[in-house]
């Protein structure tokens, strides 16, 4: 007996009443707790949103100072998790595997690890926070045999992780470049990633936990995993010429363009919009306008042929590529900011929890007789 309709792929089931984000899909809008992605990443930062997304209302100068300063106390690893992050630094590990694997890891250091009340989720959301920018960074540093570099508690998340990555000063424009990609990245209502975190924390199982499936989630090629091979397309398209010839052969041989469609936007995502900016004016800052440009010869020939729009991933990647970052960093990016987001739904999760069991329709025998393993043929 069939229960109800299968909705393949969860399309339009709503499982919860959350108040972190919501997502317009027709139109094109993304607010978070209320308030329209163009004005965050026109005027907020990245420490203001994670107040925001955490508390449901925007900070006042104090309550902002305090979480800068409770982040930027985080931006540190003990002995243990520097052996960790050198040990993997030098292997082939990538460096989405280790994320994912560190972010296991921290949970046995944290004094909170077991207490899952909301005051030790926050602190756990700070730690969480500072230190996965730290491993991503060292990571890099380190296998390039160099050594990693101190966090600066007077800047920012997004300007501090372009430091500890390069090892000079960001200019204005780069720092604020990742700020902004830190603030657009942070929340996306029940991605993928955001409900693996949720059907783990709706277990009681504690948030490291849930963050590591989260980060498990969002490593895939459907989901954040996407921006990298967004970057290896335009590499192997190379010049801006070759970009529509190369689109309508891998279309006809029914390839996926990565960088676009969506689940729930049926329009540009508003996000794209930001990062599209900053390809053209981080590519035109390094001389190698080919990158934005072959971006929107591959945005106009995929809209026309397929009437599909760009996803966050695809202006993304050029924008990392142009400020120098290596490509296997942009998924870990990714979930630098997106951590703010999925301990955000965790909080919401465990204050209103109701464990997430949902059912499958099954189409497999029944009723078949077993036969002794010595009797089969
Ligand atoms: N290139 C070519 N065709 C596409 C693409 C694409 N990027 N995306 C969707 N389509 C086509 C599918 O082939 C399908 O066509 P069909 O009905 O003829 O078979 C149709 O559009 C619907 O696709 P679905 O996979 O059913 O749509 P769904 O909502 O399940 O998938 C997804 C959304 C996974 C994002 C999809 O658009 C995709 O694979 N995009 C490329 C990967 C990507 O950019 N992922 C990042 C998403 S944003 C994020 O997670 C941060």
């Amino acid at each position: 007996m069939q229960l109800a309709e299968v909705r393949e792929g969860l399309e339009g089931v709503v499982v919860a009443n959350s108040s972190m984000s919501w997502i317009d899909g027709e139109n094109g809008v993304l607010i978070y707790q209320g308030y329209n992605i163009h004005d965050l990443a026109e005027k907020s930062t990245f420490e203001e949103v994670i107040f925001l997304l955490w508390n449901g209302r925007l900070p006042t100068q104090a309550e902002f100072d305090d979480y800068f300063k409770r982040l930027s106390d985080e931006r540190q690893l003990n002995d243990q998790e520097w052996d960790f992050v050198r040990r993997y630094a030098n292997s082939q590990v990538h460096p989405m595997a280790f994320l994912r694997t560190a972010v296991s890891f921290l949970a046995h250091s944290d004094p909170d690890v077991e207490d899952n009340s909301h005051e030790a989720n926050v602190r756990k959301g700070f730690r969480l926070t500072g230190k996965m920018a730290v491993m991503v960074a060292a990571f890099d540093r380190i296998r390039n045999g160099k050594e990693p570099l101190q966090a600066k508690p007077e800047w920012n998340h997004a300007k501090n992780f372009l430091w500890m990555l390069k090892g000079r000063e960001p200019d204005e424009l780069e720092a604020r470049a990742m700020d902004v990609a830190l603030i657009l990245h942070a929340d996306h209502g029940f991605n993928a990633s955001t409900f693996a975190a949720r059907v783990t924390a709706a277990t009681l199982s504690d948030l490291h936990s849930a963050i590591t499936s989260a980060v498990g989630t969002l490593k895939g090629p459907l989901h954040g995993g996407a921006n990298t091979r967004v970057m290896q397309m335009l590499l192997e398209i190379g010049e801006v010429e070759r970009a529509e010839q190369w689109v309508l052969d891998a279309l006809a041989r029914k390839e996926r363009i990565m960088g676009f469609g969506h689940r729930v936007y049926r329009t540009m995502d508003p996000r794209a919009v930001h990062l599209r900016e900053l390809s053209k004016k981080l590519c035109e800052r390094i001389g190698e306008t080919k990158w934005y440009e072959m971006s929107e010869k591959i945005f106009e020939v995929v809209h026309r042929e397929k009437g599909l729009w760009p996803n966050v991933d695809f202006f993304s990647a050029s924008t990392y590529y142009a400020m120098g970052i290596p490509l296997d960093l942009y998924t870990p990016i990714f979930a630098m900011s997106r951590v703010v987001g999925w301990v955000g739904h965790c909080l919401e999760q465990y204050a209103h929890n109701r464990l997430i069991r949902p059912r499958a329709n099954y189409v497999g025998p029944k009723g078949l007789q077993y036969v002794p393993i010595d009797q089969r043929t």
